[in-house]
This record gives structure tokens, C-alpha cells and sequence, in this order.
């Protein structure tokens, strides 16, 4: 019978068999999936593990605090993180079309991940101890998708962390392939990856870069980060987290609109409101959120963040619009 316990039980023992006393590194996200992923190796062979968390500073509020210290202090990882949002912000500066945001982050992403494996690499080969293993929280959807020719796979150039560079001469170590979502979700449980990892639903790799839509500054994604915590505390006060796939909160930085706010008119940006139903994201519906969510996501955020005078709710299916704007 399937249980959290057999399956983490059965697979701290793979691990075991796989990498033996050789030492492991594993990216970490903020997702799920490299959580769970990396929880269980660490279950399986402790202090052989580095994890290495790529900070590309498109992350949403309080995420980089919730692996640095949460996921840290639940888990006993020992972690390396790089600071390299400078970095993707410099290059990302003046940049304004989708593909290219995209592009420019998935490089910049292995340039990152590269340079701290190698670092670690030297280290770890001074002290006799090379790494041989990387961690991939590849699931068994991925496996399936990967095998079949995905249509959808060619609409935008997907980054995730999984993604990395051939001459990086690494084994893989793959403990979550058999199994789906749900599944992952109750190993983490169980390995106690603290709750706000473990349900968090998707969120695209390039991050809150491409939910600004117009170039990536500071000062933008400040905004952003602010109204997209209102918009999923509110959701999650109204308990409507299992019910919606997710609920992208996108910052339409190029447009302004007259508003009022007191006796003073106002010139402030839209913000759009995403949320989505569906299965596996190849398809999904607009979320029929009650209106009364609506309209306190609306107030809060109108209140709450001074450069946003109109929240927009986007009524569009998939397809034929995507989940993301970009
Ligand atoms: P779209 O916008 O294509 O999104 O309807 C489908 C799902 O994929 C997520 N998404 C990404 N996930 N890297 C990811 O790991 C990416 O580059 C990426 N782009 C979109 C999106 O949030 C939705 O769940």
C-alpha cells in the first residue's frame, strides 16, 4: 500500500545504493519539488548533501526568507545561496519582450548555478570528496511529457531549475520520478518541508519578471511583490487555495490611468488579477472567484500600495490566452 512513510523509506535506501559516500549538490527553487527532492536525499545521506539556491531576485515576497531560514531550519540543509539579482537586473534592464526576458534569465540562471557548483566542485575536490551526484526534482508528469511530443512546449521557452549545462559532469539522482504532485506534497509533509513549500502552487521559473509587463526595475517589482501578497493572503483567508490552480497577479507598468484617491487625482498603474482553474495547465478556465474576495483584494491592494489606482480581473480561458501574460 502507498504510504508517505514506504515510499520515503523506500527510497532513502535507493539513494543509499545510488551515491554511496560521494557528495551531492541539488538547485533549489522555492518550489516544491527541489524542496521535497532535496529533504529526501538529505533523509538518505545527510552531510554528503550541498543545496544551492540561484537568488534571482524575481522571487515574491518573503520567498528567499522562507528557504533561507525555514526550509534551512526545518531540514538541517546545509545551503549556499547566491546572490545574484544585481546581476539579472542589470541584464534585464531595458528589456521588454517576453521571449527575451525569458531567455536572458534561463542563461543567466546556469551561469549562476555553474560557477557555485564549480566553486563547491573545487572545494569539495580539495578535500579528496569530488561531487559526483545532482538532484532533480523531476516528477513523473515531466517524465511522461518529456517522452511525448508536447505541443504546448514550444509557445514559450519554459526555465526551470532542472535545466543545466552537459560539460557540468554530474550522475542524476531523480527520487521523486515515479511520482505526481499530491504524492510529492505528502513526502514533504512527512520529511516536515515547512507547509508554506509544500502547498505552494506553481510559479513559473523567470519569476515575477514576466508578470511586469514592460521593463524589470526595482522599483516595479517592489510593487508587484506587495500587491501579489495581498491578492494570495486574501485568497488563502477565503480558503480558496485548493480550488484555484493559481492566480497570477500581473503588473501592467506601462500603462497609467487617471484616478482619485481623498480630493487629489491620481495617475497609477492597473494591476490584472489571474486567477485559474484547471488540471495539469495545459488547458484552464478563469476562476469564478466570489465577488466579495474580489473586492477586498481590490481595496487592500488600492489602499495598501500607493502606485496601483485599478485592479482588473482577466476573464480569459486557456486557450486561448495562457496562464502567464508573457
Ligand atoms: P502558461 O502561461 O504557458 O503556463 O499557460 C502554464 C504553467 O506553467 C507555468 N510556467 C512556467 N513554469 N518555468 C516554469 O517552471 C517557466 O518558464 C514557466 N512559464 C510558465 C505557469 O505558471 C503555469 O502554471
Amino acid at each position: 500500500t502507498w504510504t508517505s512513510e514506504n515510499v520515503i523509506g523506500q527510497q532513502v535506501e535507493r539513494i543509499r545504493a545510488q551515491v554511496g559516500d560521494h557528495r551531492v549538490i541539488c538547485g533549489l527553487s522555492g518550489g516544491v519539488d527541489s524542496a521535497v527532492a532535496a529533504a529526501l536525499v538529505q533523509r538518505a545521506v545527510g552531510s554528503q548533501l550541498t543545496c544551492i539556491f540561484v537568488d534571482h531576485g524575481l522571487l515574491r515576497k518573503d520567498e528567499v526568507k522562507q528557504v533561507q531560514e525555514d526550509f534551512v531550519a526545518a531540514t538541517g540543509i546545509r545551503l549556499v545561496t547566491v546572490d545574484a539579482s544585481a546581476q539579472f537586473l542589470g541584464e534585464l534592464a531595458g528589456v521588454t519582450e517576453p521571449e527575451r526576458k525569458r531567455k536572458i534569465i534561463g542563461r543567466e540562471f546556469i551561469r549562476a548555478f555553474e560557477r557555485a557548483a564549480r566553486d563547491l566542485q573545487n572545494e569539495a575536490s580539495a578535500d579528496g570528496q569530488p561531487i559526483r551526484y545532482l538532484v532533480q526534482g523531476t516528477l513523473y508528469p515531466d517524465v511522461v511529457e518529456s517522452g511525448g511530443g508536447d505541443g504546448a512546449a514550444n509557445i514559450k521557452s519554459h526555465h526551470n531549475v532542472g535545466g543545466l549545462p552537459e560539460d557540468l559532469q554530474f550522475e542524476l539522482v531523480e527520487p521523486l520520478r515515479t511520482l505526481f504532485k499530491d504524492e510529492v506534497r505528502e513526502i514533504g509533509r512527512e520529511l516536515g518541508v515547512p507547509e508554506v513549500i509544500v502547498s505552494r502552487q506553481p510559479f513559473p521559473g523567470p519569476g515575477l519578471a514576466i508578470r511586469i509587463i514592460g521593463e524589470v526595475t526595482p522599483e516595479r517589482l517592489a510593487i508587484l511583490r506587495e500587491a501579489d501578497a495581498i491578492a494570495r493572503e486574501e485568497m488563502t483567508r477565503a480558503g480558496l487555495d485548493d480550488e484555484i490552480w493559481q492566480c497570477p497577479v500581473v503588473l501592467l507598468a506601462d500603462v497609467h490611468s487617471v484616478g482619485v484617491q481623498g480630493d487629489s487625482r491620481t495617475y497609477g498603474h492597473p494591476i490584472v488579477l489571474r486567477p485559474v482553474t484547471s488540471e495539469d495547465a495545459m488547458t484552464a478556465d478563469w476562476a469564478h472567484v466570489p465577488y466579495d474576495v474580489l473586492s477586498v483584494i481590490s481595496n487592500r491592494i488600492t489602499n495598501e500600495v500607493r502606485e496601483i489606482n485599478r485592479v482588473v480581473l482577466d476573464v480569459t480561458s486557456k486557450p486561448p490566452g495562457t496562464i502567464e501574460w508573457e
